[in-house]
């Protein structure tokens, strides 16, 4: 019988499409940006230059201004939608025009520190490094224009939690007039009751047909934008992203990079503090047209673990998880919240890869219990479900797509972190 780790390596070969891995075949037919990152660290456990080509690949696609596109569409596929024509951003390798939580950077570090060939290592972030930092920069310049220290997201995708309740009441703003007429290819591949409903995907189009309107200029689409909302997952990745960065700016001799990203990152970790809510014991996301904290204990609150916030804040989200009370954590939503969908996309369902940055991040932040017992629960769920996209927490059901990329790189991971 095979083992665990074994299957994993399976899949990741199975996806592997040379130089870049889908996350699984059929419903993700091309190159996602931080699937791609969290899939190089399942790969270097068993091929470490294969794992650098992955994030070279992503980079190789990146936007003159600085911006690392979400999907890169290395080869046609009409079972995906909304695709190239749609998109029509005019890149050489046709990608699509918003972006995804900057996981690269975390990746980097961690690659680099666990590299058995130490040269090759030097060599390929030598490289990597100036891009990474320049997608940064993008950042706190277009999507940070008055300083405050923190990103907005201008589209629910850029999250990376595509369904969340987070952003149903921003969304509320965001019109569904006016959209092209289209057949959505999601719902051929997934159960329609556990995706997006028909009205949240007109919002996602009148969005990107409203961003492809102004010619994809960067500069213009957040101020543009009726949706701007500062999530904490997300900066807390960028954040986290960027003293790595700095980390390994310092250990080449990159000290203008190192000294760039930490001060992004120190600002970013005081400015953490104004999306903090004490009654609901997490961090929430503010919908930044309005200056308010949005009503929505998700999961983005809890994974600001991730960077190095105050550890009596990384103790009280180790608390709210426990209050969850699932059979398996992390939730995307609490379920105590009536909005609470066990099975729908991002509304309640577990993924692997944010319970590995959370548990990574509460167990710097010395609440090792609580990342041990995410890292136990996230490899029971393997064990009676599989390699699926996402899990409901409550049963364990498995949901989504199957033999899922990076689902079989945290595996890896997480066995890793057992021994
Ligand atoms: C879904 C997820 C997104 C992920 C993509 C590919 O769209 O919401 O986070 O990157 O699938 O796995």
């Amino acid at each position: 019988m095979s083992t665990l780790a074994d299957t994993a390596i399976e899949i990741l070969r199975e996806n592997d499409r040379g130089t870049y891995t889908v996350p699984t075949k059929g419903l993700y037919p091309f190159q996602w940006n931080w699937d791609s990152c969290l899939t190089a660290l399942g790969q270097h456990h068993f091929d470490e230059d294969r794992a650098w080509r992955e994030i070279e690949t992503l980079f190789d696609n990146q936007w003159p201004c600085g911006m690392v596109p979400h999907i890169v569409f290395h080869q046609m596929d009409d079972g995906y939608f909304p695709g190239p024509q749609v998109w029509a951003t005019g890149r050489p390798v046709p990608t699509s025009g918003i972006t995804q939580p900057p996981v690269a950077g975390f990746s980097l570090k961690r690659l680099f520190d666990r590299a058995k060939d130490t040269a090759l290592a030097e060599a390929r972030v030598k490289a990597l490094l100036p891009k990474v930092a320049k997608w940064h920069r993008w950042f706190y310049e277009t999507r940070d224009p008055r300083g405050e220290g923190l990103v907005a997201i201008i589209h629910p995708w850029e999250a990376g939690r595509d369904n969340s309740i987070d952003w149903d009441e921003p969304f509320e703003r965001v019109p569904t007039e006016g959209i092209t007429p289209y057949v959505r290819r999601d719902t051929q591949h997934a159960n329609p009751a556990h995706r997006p409903t028909m009205e949240q995907y007109d919002r996602y189009l009148w969005l990107v047909e409203h961003f492809r309107g102004l010619g994809w200029d960067t500069s213009k689409l957040h101020d543009a934008s009726p949706f701007q909302v500062v999530d904490p997952g997300f900066n807390a990745i960028l954040i986290r992203s960027c003293a790595d960065l700095a980390d390994l700016a310092d250990h080449l001799g990159e000290a203008e990079l190192a000294r760039e990203n930490r001060q992004f990152a120190e600002k970013g970790i005081a400015a953490m503090e104004t999306l903090w809510s004490e009654p609901h014991g997490q961090y929430l996301c503010r919908d930044r047209t309005r200056g308010t904290l949005v009503d929505s204990a998700s999961v983005g609150g809890l994974l600001a673990a991730f960077c190095a916030i105050p550890t009596d804040r990384a103790a009280a989200i180790a608390r709210t998880i426990d209050n969850h009370g699932t059979r398996f954590r992390v939730a995307s939503h609490p379920p105590q919240d009536s909005r609470f969908d066990a099975k729908r996309y991002w509304r309640g369902p577990v993924w692997l890869v944010i319970n590995y940055m959370i548990a990574d991040g509460l167990r710097r932040a010395g609440e090792v219990d609580a990342a041990a017992k995410i890292t136990a629960s996230s490899l029971d769920l393997i064990r009676e479900s599989g390699f699926a996209e996402y899990y409901d927490p409550m049963t364990g059901e498995p949901l989504g797509g199957g033999r899922f990329t990076w689902t079989a790189a945290m595996v890896l991971e997480f066995l890793s972190m057992e021994q």
